[in-house]
Formats: structure tokens, sequence, C-alpha cells
């Protein structure tokens, strides 16, 4: 009421000068700068407000999840390292990685001139280069590596990630350990459709059991190929295009 006044009074007291002789028109014109004023304190003192607000809110809200994971993982030092890191593995029935390495000779095509055993060695990065092997190029620190690997060495890397967690609810994201692309290798020529897709649907069938699936409905679950994107993209179910359908 107050501040209402001293707007009135304010308006009231300087009029704008005598510009126009039309006293009505005059009277509008200050109404009309006196709402614009009123107008532009209010939205300062709101701007003020939300200013202020969003400063205070912020770091107490921040600290307030720093909190509660903390009591999750069951730590109550502050500098967690790994927060905002963790990453959860999903434990995979063997099919699904494992079993394709314990039978690489499935994996071996016919026209493939070195076994895919040979390249399962060394967590996937294959032999070994021995330096009379080849020109003083290659030092030990070399190996023979096949190109279907990447799903293998990730996986070994992620085992000997620092942040990991059996806590999936602590977990930023979680990781999938579904060689995909070497699963793919075995049914991509002379298979039918539903051959090359039936593991896909394997997957998806056991994931979609888990609890961790219905947190985000997968969303924050990810998994790497070693294959290129157009081996699980087929265009249709005929029998003569390339790939499955995982996507
Ligand atoms: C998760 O649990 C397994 C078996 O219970 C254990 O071997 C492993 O070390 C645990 N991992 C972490 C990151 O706590
Ligand atoms: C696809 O092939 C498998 C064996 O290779 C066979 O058992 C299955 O019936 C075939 N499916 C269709 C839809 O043709």
């Amino acid at each position: 009421m107050k501040f209402h006044a001293v707007i009135s009074e304010f308006c009231v007291a300087k009029p704008l000068k005598n510009k126009w002789r039309n006293q009505s028109r005059r009277i509008n014109c200050s109404k009309y700068l006196c709402f614009l004023l009123m107008f532009s304190i209010v939205l300062l003192i709101f701007l003020r407000h939300l200013f202020f607000f969003s400063i205070d809110a912020r770091p107490s809200s921040h600290h307030h999840s720093k909190k509660k994971i903390h009591s999750l993982v069951g730590e109550s030092s502050s500098q967690d390292s790994c927060l905002g890191r963790y990453i959860y593995i999903h434990d995979l029935p063997m099919r699904f990685n494992q079993d394709l390495l314990t039978n690489c000779q499935v994996l071996t095509r016919s026209i493939d001139k070195t076994s895919m055993c040979e390249y399962v060695q060394n967590s996937g990065f294959g032999p070994r280069i021995l330096s009379s092997e080849a020109s003083g190029l290659w030092n030990s620190n070399w190996f023979w590596t096949n190109q279907f690997m990447l799903e293998v060495i990730f996986h070994d890397r992620m085992k000997k990630y620092k942040c990991l967690t059996n806590d999936s609810l602590v977990a930023s994201a979680i990781f999938v350990p579904y060689y995909a692309g070497l699963d793919l290798r075995r049914y991509l020529w002379g298979f039918n459709t539903s051959m090359r897709d039936s593991s896909g649907f394997d997957l998806i069938n056991w994931l979609k059991q888990k609890p961790q699936w219905k947190t985000m409905w997968g969303k924050d679950h990810f998994l790497v190929s070693s294959r290129i994107a157009r081996d699980f993209r087929r265009k249709s179910d005929r029998k003569s295009d390339w790939g499955n359908n995982m996507k």
C-alpha cells in the first residue's frame, strides 16, 4: 500500500511538461508512464528474487543429492572421485559373450586365412608381434589384432574400470557386455533372417526381466560393437537383405 502511494505521489508530483494543450491527453500519457514505471519496478523485484533464489538454491540441492548418493554407497567422505562416474556391468549369461570365445571356431569363416581363435588371446589383442617376424618398426608392444575384437578388448578394460559398482541405483550408466558383432558373424552369410535376429531378441528378453531395465527403460544402458551400424540395420525381412535387425 505504501509502495503504491509513493508511486502515485511521484506520478502526480511530476507530470509531463506542458507540451500538450489537451489536458486529457496529458493525463493519459502520465498514467501510461506511471504504469510503465510500476511495471518495471515490479519486474526488477521479481527478477531480483528469482536471481537470489537460484543462487541460494543451487548449492543446497546439489549438496543434498550428493549426500543421498553417499548414504547409498555407504561412504562418509565428501570427496568421492567416482561420483557421477559409477558404472554397473550386467552379469550376462555366458552365451552372450564368453561362450563365443570358448567356441571361437564358430566365428571363423571358411575363407579366413587365420582362425579367429588366434585373435581371442591377450584379452582380444591377439598374438604379440615378435620383432623377428617383421621389420625393426615393430617392437614387442605390437599385436596382431583383428578388427572385430573391440568388443572383447572393451569388456576386459571395463572390468578393470575403477568406478564399478554392484549397486545399479548408484550407477550413471549400465554396461551390457554382449559381443554383438562376433555373435552376428556366425549367421551373416547363408542364414535366414530369424536366425540372424534370434540372439538380439534373446538379449532384449533377458534385459527386460531385470530391475535395472525398468528404471529408465534401457536408456542408461550401453554396449560396444565392433561392426559398423549398417550390419545391425537390415532394411526388410527379405533373406537377401544384409545384416540383422538389432538397430
Ligand atoms: C560385486 O560383487 C561381486 C560378487 O558378489 C564381487 O566379486 C565384486 O568384487 C563386487 N564388485 C564391486 C565393484 O563391489
Ligand atoms: C531359419 O533357419 C533355421 C535353421 O537354419 C530353421 O530352423 C528355421 O525354421 C528357419 N526359419 C524360417 C522362418 O525359415
